[in-house]
């Protein structure tokens, strides 16, 4: 489906955020991800745990069900499963039929996040998850900070593409972080087999009118914006403003940040979307608190109409493609390249079952 092929919509073995930490705790969280319902809960000795969100016996959702110690005890009628998934107890009868089982996901803490393996877990290779340090989330003297858990009406590549393409900093969001630079200079990229930067390099640039809320200085500065893609789904963001060559202070720092955007399909159309900071000042992480919502609430509002568009078309033209969209484009080649190969895996591994001898 758009803008894949028919039939893809994201990656399924890759990690991905289900939370931030701070949101699992003692009470069931209900989350839909990559279009199953999935359950998020923490156990008596603290570990978080995430299994199947659907009771195998009338598809009851575990979410709003109860928990008995460790275990979920389905609201329905009351079949009760462990935190690894096994059935423990059946109300009807003493006999537990094997099948009633439900999936258990690996779940790993790192940073603010919570990440999770949706695909096959003999694939679920902790290495894959970004590292603190290649996020700059060990930066001295930073403080990362969990922002907002939204849900957007959207399909998860809306917001991929997104953040693929700050060319819309200085206009969708041109009264707060962006100035129509962020779209005239041009962006240089790398690539690796984790992740797709981009950097842009502004010199005696003017500020965008959020960036002035921490500085008394009104004139013009250098500026680094970028963005890391971790395949498939977590971009973390660096912002860096400096005093421009004929000033005083040529070269000193006025602010620097990191922002970490995770993006985490829920439905084939809609998706759950994470966003985090980190500041050199608690006093900044509160005011940026509060001036940011109003532009992350853009970014959702931009989605959501686009969704509707290209799900209500009878026919959707193919998009007219623009130079500043290579990064976009790369970013979704790759997406394309593991759901392909994905699919290829289990077209081989069907066929292969077919042929075994019965
Ligand atoms: S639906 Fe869960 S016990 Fe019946
Ligand atoms: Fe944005």
């Amino acid at each position: 489906m758009y803008p894949f092929t028919p039939g893809s919509y994201a990656p399924r073995n890759g990690w991905y955020v289900a939370a931030f930490i701070e949101e699992i705790g003692e009470a069931l969280l209900s989350r839909w991800i990559l279009n199953q319902p999935v359950v998020l809960y923490r156990k008596a000795d603290g570990t978080a745990v995430a299994v199947e969100g659907r009771c195998p016996h009338r598809h009851f959702p575990l979410g709003e069900s109860k928990r008995i110690g460790d275990a979920i005890q389905c609201g329905y009628h009351g079949i009760t499963f462990d935190a690894a998934g096994k059935c423990t107890f059946v109300p009807s009868q003493t006999n537990i039929p094997g099948v009633y089982t439900i999936k258990s996901y690996k779940l790993v803490e790192r940073g603010l996040w919570a990440w999770i393996w949706p695909g096959d877990p003999d694939k679920a290779d902790e290495s894959l998850i970004p590292t603190l340090d290649e996020i700059g989330f060990t930066l001295p003297g930073m403080i990362p900070s969990a922002f907002y858990s939204m849900h957007v009406n959207g399909r998860y590549q809306l917001l991929n593409d997104n953040l693929l393409d700050l060319t819309h900093l200085g206009y969708l969001h041109g009264t707060s972080i962006g100035t129509p630079d962020d779209a005239a200079t041009p962006e240089e990229r790398d690539l690796n087999e984790r992740r797709l930067s981009s950097r842009r390099y502004m010199y005696d640039t003017p500020q965008p009118p959020l960036h002035m809320e921490n500085t008394d200085y009104r004139g013009p500065i250098d500026r680094i914006s970028g963005m890391d893609f971790f395949f498939p789904g977590f971009h973390s963001g660096i912002g860096e403003q400096r005093y421009p060559r004929d000033h005083a202070r040529a070269g000193d720092v006025i602010g620097t940040s990191r922002v970490w955007h995770a993006v985490t399909p829920a439905t084939k159309t809609t998706c759950n979307y994470f966003f985090a900071l980190s500041a050199t000042t608690q006093e900044r992480l509160d005011r940026a608190r509060i001036s940011l919502k109003p532009v992350l609430d853009e970014d959702s509002f931009a989605t959501e109409q686009i969704e509707k568009i290209i799900t209500t078309m009878d026919e959707l033209p193919p998009e007219l493609m623009l130079k500043s969209d290579t990064t976009a484009v790369q970013g979704r080649r790759i997406l394309q390249a593991m759901m392909d190969k994905e699919r290829a895996e289990s077209a081989a591994t069907t066929k292969e079952r077919d042929h075994e001898p019965v």
